[in-house]
């Protein structure tokens, strides 16, 4: 049964470490997490962007896979499925749809707006026994269509969000969606601290998880990071052991091309990167 986020937030923040949430795309990404996680006896948030609930046809189909699957698998650890960077009406749907979990991204609003929708949101995820992320500041990059200018938050604004009782924070502190560039500063510790000194207890959100050194990683969740999301770095790792595959020849020989075959070594590669995840964020047995 999918749960709320709230609980195995809070845990993770009295415990320092972190749970992921990592982003899926289809049947392959929500199977490789899952099993991943129950092997690891992790819990774990299955993210899913707007864009890519429509990709899968609509948040309604993602749920019935995903209760399907964890039914079928037999899964026992602790899963959210939460919206990423979603729109007002997005987290509407998402409540509808059966989501345990939802994120109002009102980052790129005047604050007033964002604590407006925000309190809002909060009411109505409350009467669902639902988590609620909100964000303050951005994160840079793109990704799905969201962009970010990438400016770090004001911790003040960030108290204001945080005692409308939202479950978890994301704040803006130099992270990037993607691949980050050569020239990137790092995370700024100094934000991420006064942020953690003004919300207390609030489980903080690190987004642009991909490529961010273990080192980084570690200060994060000791300044109360709790949850990490990743989504390029699956999707980097499943397209190079798909190029791999196919490079070699595989799809050429046998029943090569048969989508369970072509599709098994990025699940596969899916699965190391999450395990690796995990490990890393120190959330494997905590389930
Ligand atoms: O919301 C999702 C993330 O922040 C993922 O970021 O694609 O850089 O790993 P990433
Ligand atoms: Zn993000």
């Amino acid at each position: 049964m999918l749960v709320s986020a709230k609980e195995m937030l809070e845990k993770a923040k009295a415990g320092h470490y972190a749970v992921g949430q990592f982003n899926i795309n289809n049947l392959e990404w929500t199977k490789s997490i899952l099993l991943t996680a129950e092997e690891l006896k992790s819990p774990v948030i299955l993210g899913v962007s707007e864009g890519a609930g429509k990709y899968m046809t609509g948040y309604k189909t993602v749920v019935g896979m995903v209760n399907g699957m964890m039914e079928e698998l037999g899964i026992t650890v602790p899963v959210a499925l939460h919206l990423d960077h979603g729109s007002y009406e997005g987290c509407l749907k998402c409540v509808e749809a059966g989501f345990s979990s939802i994120m109002f991204d009102g980052s790129h609003y005047p604050i007033e707006e964002n604590i407006e929708k925000t309190k809002e949101l909060v009411k109505i995820a409350n009467e669902h026994g639902m988590s609620l992320e909100a964000e303050v500041g951005s994160i840079g990059g793109e990704e799905d269509g969201v962009i970010g200018r990438g400016e770090c938050a004001d911790p003040d604004e960030c108290k204001a969000i945080a005692d409308l009782g939202v479950t978890m924070l994301a704040a803006g502190i130099g992270n990037i969606h993607g691949k980050y560039p050569a020239n990137w500063e790092g995370l700024s510790f100094e934000t991420l601290a006064a942020v953690s000194e003004k919300v207390g207890n609030m489980p903080l959100v690190l987004h642009g998880g991909t490529g961010i050194p273990a080192d980084q990683i570690k200060k994060a969740i000791s300044l109360g990071v709790s949850k990490i999301n990743v989504n390029t770095e699956c999707q980097l790792s499943f397209a190079e052991a798909t190029r791999k595959y196919i490079e070699a020849g595989k799809d050429l020989e046998g029943k090569g091309f048969d989508p369970r075959k072509l599709l098994a070594p990025g699940a596969e590669a899916i699965k190391a990167t999450v395990k690796e995840k995990m490990e890393l964020f120190g959330s494997v047995g905590k389930a």
